[in-house]
């Protein structure tokens, strides 16, 4: 959600800040900027829509640009005015000398606003960003140095932010600062880089720091000071960064979503080998540390956001079933705001990809502020969230560039089966002969998922099929309610067709109205207490002349001639279902996005990490 760069070296500037928004991308695209500092002036390039745009902007005036020695950069995903080149970012002071990049929402800027006009400041956009360029402008012009400015002028934001802050006559430093959003100072020799995420530095540098809420990094070519807000120097920690720059290549998929959706295999196979070595052994908890008091757990809240959701949603049906606990799940935009009854008892497991999710992240605070014990699964185990965790439950997905989420969907699904199952060793909830049959239908996955990807041409077959129409619903029941959310989510998200997912018992009660010929209704079927129920709810569909597809787990030769197309994943137990059923539902939604013409990766309106509430 908006993406910031900067960079203070040798290099050519310009490049480096579009190479490093490049690697942004996912985090936000309705205008993208960059401002150059070259020790003379302050050149500020912007243009509209996607950041190819301002590619062509930049080398159009490439002979403008002298030989800057810093620059800033920005990715912008709209949230207070709207996505205009007038509100692109970076933002200029009134006198053009002072410019900043801007992530996260400033809650306060009206009243900041009225003040700042009122005492003569002009403002040129309708972004929250802007008075933040006043306030430190103004605490700047009062004579302090351009990093006390920063201190001063922050002080007075509240909301979510991280800064790259540079003055036409401070042409040697960059300023980085932030609040609830994220930031990295990635270090080289003679050149350092700013960045909200990894992916813009893999490859450049090879240590990074990360920034914390409160501190102020003033970057220079040969040096970086990291101080509080005070003013007292820090020690920060330098780390080595751990990803390769292979991870952030499409490797010859036409898509990071489609390259993403055929890691699936493998990143099972990978967390399996950790964590259930074999059938007749217990689960291994490997290198994650959980230090979670399981005596004291009374209840279980699952909070977390969009695909996440749905990957709480499967866990909440299984738990239940294997450990007899209570489990709650909740949008943590709800949960946030209404009188909930976490308590000292309560486990909170915080699920999010990103870690950075905004509405997940206050969540997870408040129950830590309420005495409850707190549990994060996440793919980055370098986010903000984790602050907040008592134990935090690595996905090992890898980076997921695609703003649709596919595998950290997959990861999720497992880590929770087997955490799910450790809890049930652990307090004897399952037999052992059960767990064994779990474990020995998990080690099988893998093989299983891959003779899914194997069918692709089937499933784009069917997805060509699919192009015509306007809506399509998804139906299922019992574990798999989640499969038809998440099926319809990643349809809708990626090809703008509208898609709705119910329990398929809920479809009599209001949604079998829209059945008729143009309405298409994809069912997920596993086998299991709600088969044949299943089953009756598709024969309703067909009464309706609804085109029906089957995705199922289920060989049923008599229910074959029920359905116009079926998408078969090999059998597998109900409770583990959710994880192969999902992948023809991937491909299904892709294929169709595809087929249309939509921009797959990067959809309309979307994010990958929501920073902002
Ligand atoms: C955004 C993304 C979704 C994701 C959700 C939660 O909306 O577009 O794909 O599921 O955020 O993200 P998280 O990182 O918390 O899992």
């Amino acid at each position: 959600m908006c993406g910031i760069v900067g960079y203070i070296g040798n290099n050519a500037v310009a490049d480096v800040l579009l190479d490093g928004l490049k690697s942004l991308e996912y985090r936000g695209y309705d205008s993208a900027g960059i401002a150059l500092n070259d020790n003379g002036g302050l050149d500020v390039f912007k243009a509209g829509g996607k950041l190819n745009n301002l590619f062509e902007v930049v080398s159009s005036n490439a002979l403008k640009i002298k030989k800057p020695t810093s620059g800033i950069g920005h990715i912008r995903w709209a949230t207070h005015g709207k996505a205009t080149i007038q509100n692109a970012h970076p933002h200029l002071s009134n006198d053009g000398k002072l410019v900043l990049v801007h992530n996260g929402i400033i809650e306060n800027y009206k009243e900041l606003k009225a003040e700042l006009e009122q005492e003569g400041f002009v403002f040129n956009s309708q972004t929250d960003t802007e008075v933040a360029v006043h306030v430190i402008d103004r605490e700047y012009r009062k004579g302090c140095s351009l990093e006390q400015a920063v201190r001063q002028g922050v002080s007075l934001l509240s909301g979510a932010f991280a800064f790259c802050i540079m003055h036409k006559d401070e042409a040697d430093c960059i300023i980085a600062v932030r609040k609830n959003a994220p930031l990295i100072i990635g270090l080289s020799d003679d050149e350092n880089y700013i960045a909200s995420d990894i992916p813009a530095v893999i490859g450049k540098v090879k240590k990074i720091i990360y920034l914390n809420d409160g501190e102020v990094a003033v970057v220079r070519k040969n040096n970086v000071e990291v101080t509080d807000l005070s003013g007292n120097l820090l020690n920060k920690k330098v780390e080595e960064i751990g990803f390769n720059p292979e991870v952030i290549s499409k490797h010859g998929y036409k898509h990071f979503m489609l390259k993403e959706i055929n890691e699936q295999p493998d990143i099972l196979r990978k967390v399996l080998a950790q964590h259930i070595k074999a059938s007749d052994l217990p689960v291994n908890l490997g290198q994650v540390k959980l230090k979670l008091d399981w005596q004291r757990i009374e209840n279980i809240s699952i909070i977390a956001c969009g695909t996440s959701l749905h990957a709480a949603m499967v866990t909440k049906y299984v738990w239940e079933n294997w450990l007899g606990l209570p489990v709650q799940i909740e949008a943590a935009s709800e949960y946030i705001y209404r009188k909930n009854t976490t308590g000292k008892n309560s486990l909170v497991i915080g699920i999010s990809q990103s870690g950075e999710t905004a509405d997940t992240i206050t969540a997870v605070k408040q129950a830590k502020e309420k005495s409850a014990q707190v549990l994060i699964v996440t793919n980055r185990e370098d986010s903000s969230i984790v602050r907040y965790a008592d134990s935090v439950l690595p996905l090992e997905a890898g980076i997921e560039i695609s703003v649709a989420a596919t595998k950290s969907y997959s990861a999720q699904l497992l880590a929770m089966y087997w955490l799910g199952l450790y809890v049930a060793e652990q307090k004897k909830t399952l037999q052992p002969a059960e767990l064994g049959k779990i474990k020995q239908e998990m080690l099988e996955l893998p093989a299983k998922m891959e003779e899914v990807l194997s069918n692709a041409e089937n499933i784009k077959s069917v997805a060509d099929k699919l192009q015509a129409y306007k809506s399509v619903i998804y139906i299922a029941r019992g574990s798999n309610q989640a499969s038809a959310l998440e099926g319809a989510l990643k349809l809708k998200e990626i090809s703008y067709i509208n898609a709705n997912g119910y329990a398929a018992g809920e479809l009599k009660h209001g949604p079998i109205a829209l059945l008729d010929e143009n309405m298409p209704v994809i069912a997920v079927l596993a086998q299991g207490e709600t088969y044949a129920k299943m089953l009756s709810n598709c024969e309703e569909v067909k009464a309706r002349n609804a085109k029906l597809i089957a995705v199922t787990s289920v060989k049923d030769k008599h229910a074959d001639n029920l359905f116009d197309d079926i998408l078969r994943v090999p059998e597998i137990r109900e409770d583990l279902s959710p994880l192969l059923l999902n992948i023809p539902l991937q491909l299904l939604a892709y294929y169709l996005a595809d087929g249309l013409g939509r921009e797959v990766d990067q959809p309309r309106n979307l994010a990958k990490s929501v920073t902002v509430e």
